[in-house]
């Protein structure tokens, strides 16, 4: 049996003294690619949020990338977070600098030193989202599409056990989110991370056959 990336009993997703899901079990396997879907205000993103540890576990358990969320300190959540690929709807992208810089920022951010195998592990992820030859490209100068091209590139660079998407294809046309999505789970596959892809639009589901996991109304579940 491979060793899950997310194991949560029982766990209570909650912000501050409002609980959204009080008894949250959601088991991913190493590799696996889970859509996460539920209307607006259901609580995906606090789900989400208890997995990078945005929002503590108070009750039950849950383990992440083989850290026990019930003994995250300061010192561990960057461990945590540098085995995690976060991707929002914004992108999130230093508009006064260039991808490479970009990246480069990313990786000093999470321990890195200067030097070629920096550079390469730069030239790898840009690569493999398939923009190599914009890394001197300021952010300005991308479409909405590949400024999330480029955010998944930062996402892979500490080779995360798993991909969280948290609404990425919010701002993109419906073409260009089902490129988005192929290309994350592309990706998954390639470096070997879980995807946990998160969206309210329901019909994104239909772009390929992969285990859906709703959320509503207090409960998460297998659809
Ligand atoms: N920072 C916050 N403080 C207090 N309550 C919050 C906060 N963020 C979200 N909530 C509440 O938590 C509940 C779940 O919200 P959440 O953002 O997790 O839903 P969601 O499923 O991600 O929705 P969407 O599809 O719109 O992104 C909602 O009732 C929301 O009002
Ligand atoms: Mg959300």
């Amino acid at each position: 049996m491979t060793e899950a990336v997310v194991d949560l009993r029982g766990a209570s997703i909650q912000q501050g003294d409002l609980t959204i899901i009080p008894k949250a079990d959601l088991r991913i396997a190493a590799g696996e690619f889970v859509y996460l879907i539920g209307k607006t205000g259901a609580g995906k993103s606090s789900l989400l949020k208890t997995l990078y540890a945005a929002l503590p576990l108070q009750r039950g358990q849950g383990t992440v990338a083989g850290h026990d969320l019930r003994k995250l300190n300061r010192r561990r959540i960057p461990k945590l977070r540098r085995q995690l690929g976060i991707v929002f709807q914004d992108f999130n992208l230093l508009m006064d600098r260039s991808v490479g810089d970009n990246l480069r920022f990313a990786l000093r951010a999470t321990g890195w030193k200067k030097g070629k195998e920096a550079e390469q592990r730069i030239t790898e992820v840009l690569t493999a989202v398939g923009l190599a030859d914009r890394v001197r490209s300021m952010p300005h100068t991308l479409s909405g599409g590949e400024k999330q091209r480029i955010a998944f590139a930062r996402a892979l660079l500490n080779h995360p056990s798993l991909l969280i998407a948290d609404e990425v294809t919010g701002n993109l046309d419906p073409e260009t989110s089902r490129e988005i999505l192929m290309l994350m789970r592309q990706l998954g596959q390639e470096h070997g991370s879980a995807v946990l892809f998160a969206t309210h639009d329901y019909r994104l589901i239909d772009t390929f056959q992969a285990r859906v996991v709703k959320c509503e109304a207090g409960k998460l579940f297998n659809v």
